[in-house]
């Protein structure tokens, strides 16, 4: 993988380097932050490269890490490979944060063959391969953390999301299996599970007609700051599943309660045509 950024600090720290896919902006630039904080060196990836290098320029200043940046294409098979390949030479790798991911707003006929076959290779496909290719390296360190951000719609299905819905669901059950399979090996995993968080995930093209944030209740909404600080929280507890705060794992149960579901579908009536 074509490094795009120099390293820009040497680290000061015994700790190894978080990876995090998406970081060019939200959740996944503050997994960033809040990594680099810890001490961690930074791999920064997402396509938006000139984003990343501010990122790692601003973090490695305030925090004296080393922070490298990688511009690549998750949906790009020869992106893809590369990335793999950087990932098996950093055997020290110690937090891998496979965040990146979009959404799609309308029936799955409606939406294009191939924007749902991308959302397949950016949210499964890229996180079965980097995880494949950062495992090795962990299980013989005996430490390191894998985040697979996931959705609360990766639990609650929501018409109009089929592609996202399943996509997350995948991402559930592969970090609960994969976590039963590293048990005692010093190595974590965690799938995180937000709702509704105030990022730019909601500005891209897809939701411009289809998405308006007011239409969902205030109370829903979380920061990304308080969601990475709940996925970070519940990693020391070991929870493989991070459902964001009580009023999204109340969501969760009513979900499950047949006779509620039209309240949760009047939610997200706008995004199923
Ligand atoms: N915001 C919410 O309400 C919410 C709720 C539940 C779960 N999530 C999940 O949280 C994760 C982060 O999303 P966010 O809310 O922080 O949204 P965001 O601000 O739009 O960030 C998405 C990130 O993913 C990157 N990305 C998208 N497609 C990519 C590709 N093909 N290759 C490489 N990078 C790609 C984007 O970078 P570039 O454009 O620079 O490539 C960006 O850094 C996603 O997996 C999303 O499904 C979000």
């Amino acid at each position: 993988m074509r490094k795009v950024c120099s390293t820009v600090q040497q680290s000061i720290s015994n700790k190894g380097p978080a990876l995090v896919t998406g970081a060019s902006s939200g959740i996944g630039a503050v997994f960033a932050k809040k990594l680099a904080g810890r001490g961690h060196g930074l791999i920064l990836v997402a396509r938006r490269r000139d984003r990343l290098e501010s990122l790692a320029g601003e973090l490695s200043e305030r925090f004296g890490v080393e922070a490298e940046v990688v511009a690549a294409d998750l949906a790009d098979p020869a992106d893809m490979e590369r990335l793999e390949r950087l990932i098996r030479e950093r055997t020290d790798l110690e937090f891998l944060v496979n965040n990146a991911g979009f959404g799609t707003a309308g029936r799955f006929s409606n939406v294009a063959l191939s924007k749902n076959l991308d959302m397949l290779r950016v949210h499964c496909e890229a996180t079965v391969r980097l995880s494949h290719a950062a495992l090795p390296g962990m299980v013989a360190a005996k430490r390191g953390a894998i985040v697979n951000v996931s959705s609360v719609a990766g639990i609650i299905r929501v018409p109009g999301s089929a592609m996202y819905c399943s996509t997350k669901a995948f991402l559930n059950a592969f970090s609960e299996t994969l976590s039963m399979e590293l048990q005692e090996t010093g190595v974590r995993v965690q799938a995180l599970c937000p709702g509704f968080t105030y990022t730019e995930f909601h500005d891209s093209p897809e939701f411009a007609d289809n998405f308006d944030r007011g239409d969902v209740p205030k109370f829903l909404w979380l920061s990304a700051d308080r969601v990475v600080d709940m996925s970070l929280e519940a990693l020391k507890r070991d929870q493989v599943i991070c459902v964001t705060g009580l009023k999204y794992r109340l969501l969760v149960a009513v979900s499950t309660i047949r006779w509620l579901r039209p309240l949760l579908r009047r939610l997200t009536r706008k995004r199923e045509r």
